[in-house]
């Protein structure tokens, strides 16, 4: 159980003064932090095919980028290589507790939990993110510098892999120690030098661009046959300049348009699906016999049994039509299950005796069951 130690701030106040603003250093932001893995386990999460890893090494400014998964770290020696991994939350549950103290932002703002091993000198050298993100230093120390967004700063790409920018001024100049927080807004450069062998949580926030939710709605149009309806012309005057795209018709045609965006029953179908879906491998656990209602009620007869949400699973409760969604999937809720779908949606291990009152209603054991069917929880 991870909890913020937020001296004079509040989350509020963070919100107001820092979040998207301003970057900031909260010294011991986690008191007595313990590590959730070790950079063994890290290493081992890295010779996995399902997770995103790279190894960043540098050698007197020759930077070399590999991609994992990796069987052998000896050949990177003893300095100036970083190991990264992306959505360690989707496989260790310790490290997915990191997102618990920041659910003061909500959930569909979450990315991923990445986490980093580097060995003194290591780092990915001065480089923006677009995202929000919130750097955890776990064992060891890094020396951070963080700037401010700076239109004059050079874009570097000292390997076709890696991303950087020129020297900036920081604004933040610090050598991080266990249980210390860095908060990074997008577009802050960015570099941490580790100074000794040192773990790095990062728990990183997305916000959509415009291309992303444009793209995504022209998939729902397209999956779902809609928008199909011509622009209506009715009202069409003679012209006396057929060349012409007129203002006026121009107009007429982003109205059209801005009018299919304003349907809030799409949009917010077509956000909550998008919002959903995780950018990162889950491990899903489609069960090899599908269970039935009868099944999961006698299951649920033993208090010690657990109903587990697959690690990094995404789900969201849609305020304006009211259904649960689940990884992109739609699971429509009544006033009966509305109860158990914000249990789901909490995203925290089910007890048989937090669920008893759900197992008498025949519907919400069907929820249950469809969502066990869908192996996006589990029995355990
Ligand atoms: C890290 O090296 O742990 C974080 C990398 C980054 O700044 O994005
Ligand atoms: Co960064």
């Amino acid at each position: 159980m991870y909890t913020v130690n937020w001296g004079e701030l509040t989350p509020e106040k963070f919100l107001e003064e820092y979040w998207q603003k301003k970057p900031l250093l909260i010294k011991a932001g986690f008191e007595n932090f313990e590590d959730p893995l070790s950079a063994d386990e890290l290493a081992g999460l890295a010779m996995e095919e399902e997770l995103e890893s790279r190894i960043i090494s540098n050698n007197q400014n020759t930077w070399n980028v590999s991609h994992g998964p990796f069987e052998d770290f000896s050949t990177f020696g003893e300095n100036n290589w970083t190991l990264l991994v992306q959505a360690v939350n989707n496989w260790s549950e310790a490290t997915g507790q990191l997102l618990k103290p920041f659910q003061f932002i909500p959930n569909w703002r979450i990315d991923d939990v990445m986490v980093s091993f580097s060995t003194p000198g290591g780092g990915v050298g001065p480089h923006l993110d677009q995202y929000d993100v919130f750097i955890i230093q776990g064992e060891g120390k890094r020396h951070w510098k963080v700037g401010l967004p700076d239109a004059s700063l050079e874009q570097l790409l000292p390997h076709e892999d890696l991303k950087q920018v020129s020297a900036f001024k920081p604004v933040i100049d610090a050598i991080t120690e266990p249980g210390d927080i860095l908060y990074i807004p997008p577009n802050h450069p960015h570099d941490g030098s580790a100074i000794d062998n040192s773990l790095n949580y990062s728990v990183g926030f997305q916000a959509p661009n415009s291309q992303e939710l444009i793209s995504a709605l022209a998939d729902v149009f397209i999956d779902r046959n809609i928008g199909e309806q011509r622009v209506d012309d009715k009202d069409r005057q003679k012209t006396a300049s057929p060349e012409t795209l007129t203002k006026k018709d121009i107009s007429k045609l982003q109205n059209f348009l801005i009018s299919e965006i304003n349907d809030d029953n799409l949009m917010s179908d077509m956000l909550a699906s998008f919002l959903t879906r995780n950018h990162h491998a889950l491990e899903i656990l489609m069960p090899v016999n599908p269970f039935t209602e009868g099944s999961v009620v006698e299951y649920l007869k033993d208090p010690e049994i657990f109903v587990r949400p697959v690690l990094g699973i995404k789900v969201l409760i849609n305020e304006q039509n009211g259904d649960l969604y689940i990884n992109g999937d739609r699971v429509a809720l009544t006033d009966e299950t509305k109860e158990l779908g914000i249990l789901l949606a909490k995203n925290q291990p089910l007890t048989a005796e937090i669920l008893k009152s759900s197992l008498d209603c025949l519907i919400n054991v069907q929820l249950l069951t469809s969502v066990l069917n869908m192996g996006y929880w589990y029995i355990d």
